[in-house]
């Protein structure tokens, strides 16, 4: 039997202790805040801003949430991040993806002022990452995996980690971000997708095998080595008539499968779900450190 992460536990030490971080920046004069830009009405997207505005607030941090409606156009949300990137009173800014189809996603990341980049997928904070300069920002969910691995000692370093998927949000900048060299990291890192032959081989391999394919449940006990450490990042909805809202939450892991093989296992949901909204936290504090420090310099 598996030790279960418990992502809920260790997402509330990383708040508590950006709580205080907060607590000591307001002493300073200096409320650290958090703009997330949420364009149309996509349910999934609705959930996870009220939670990000929820936990701002709860923190102590300054929230703003700007909705805009879906026939918004790429001209009027540039203007919106330009206002937001000259704005005192804002730390962080969060563009909540998925856009409406009209628009070009990449343009809108890259008019984020890089040092307000607190998803970290602005070009330049993502060469940080690749250069292992540690003035960036990495993103949130790769970042609260890190963590995870760290908060119960399973260290990577010298490991197989096996990602399953290559998005920049999760599987690249994990990959890049485990592979680096430093603490919690050092890892040996194969990277596999929807094109890589005999994945069952592949993840077979992994001391440390991490899902992020958003296919539900894709992930069995064939795939897995007996003993290996398990990280779901997927969060899927699958229909389930039993369910009052119509629907359940599950992972790319088929945890009832892969549980009593693994040697430690995240669930979905308590998994890595909650240190991503951790880690934007966490991100948005060292934002408003950094452009103090900043200012103080001028
Ligand atoms: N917990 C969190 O906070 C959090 C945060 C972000 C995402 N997620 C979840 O994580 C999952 C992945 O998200 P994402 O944004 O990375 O998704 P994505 O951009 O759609 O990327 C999925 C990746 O999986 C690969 N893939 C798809 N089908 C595959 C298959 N049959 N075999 C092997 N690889 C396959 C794709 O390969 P190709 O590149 O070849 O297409 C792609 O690289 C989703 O369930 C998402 O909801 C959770």
């Amino acid at each position: 039997m598996a030790d279960q992460i418990n992502g809920k536990k260790v997402a509330s030490v990383v708040l508590d202790a950006c709580r205080a971080e907060v607590a000591e920046l307001m002493a300073e004069g200096r409320r650290p805040g958090l703009a997330v830009v949420l364009v149309g009405s996509d349910p999934a997207s609705e959930v996870y801003v009220a939670s990000k505005e929820r936990t701002c607030l709860d923190l102590g941090m300054h929230s703003r949430k700007l909705e805009l409606p879906a026939s918004t156009s790429q001209e009027k949300l540039l203007e919106v991040v330009a206002d937001l990137n000259a704005d005192e009173d804002i730390d962080g800014i969060l563009v909540q993806s998925p856009l409406p189809p009209h628009m070009d996603e990449g343009e809108v990341v890259r008019a984020i002022n890089p040092a307000k980049d607190v998803d970290g997928f602005h070009p330049e904070n993502v060469a940080k990452l690749a250069l292992e300069d540690p003035s960036g920002f990495v993103p949130c969910t790769p970042l609260g995996c890190q963590r995870l691995l760290e908060a119960y000692a399973i260290d990577p370093a010298g490991k197989h980690v096996v990602i399953v998927g290559r998005s920049l949000i999760v599987g690249k900048s994990l990959a890049l971000l485990l592979m680096a060299k430093g603490p919690w990291a050092n890892a040996t890192v194969t990277v596999a997708h929807s094109r890589t032959q005999d994945l069952v081989a592949v993840t077979r391999q992994a001391d440390i095998l991490v899902a992020a394919v958003g296919v539900p449940e894709m992930l069995g006990a064939e795939h897995v080595r007996e003993g290996a450490v398990v990280l779901d990042v997927g969060v899927n909805r699958v229909d389930d008539p039993e369910k009052k809202r119509g629907y359940r939450l599950c992972g790319d892991v088929d945890f009832s499968a892969v549980e009593p093989l693994a040697s430690a296992i995240t669930p979905v949901p308590g998994g890595v779900g909650p240190m991503t909204i951790a880690m934007l936290m966490s991100n948005t504090v060292k934002a408003c450190r950094a452009r103090r420090g900043q200012q103080e310099e001028r």
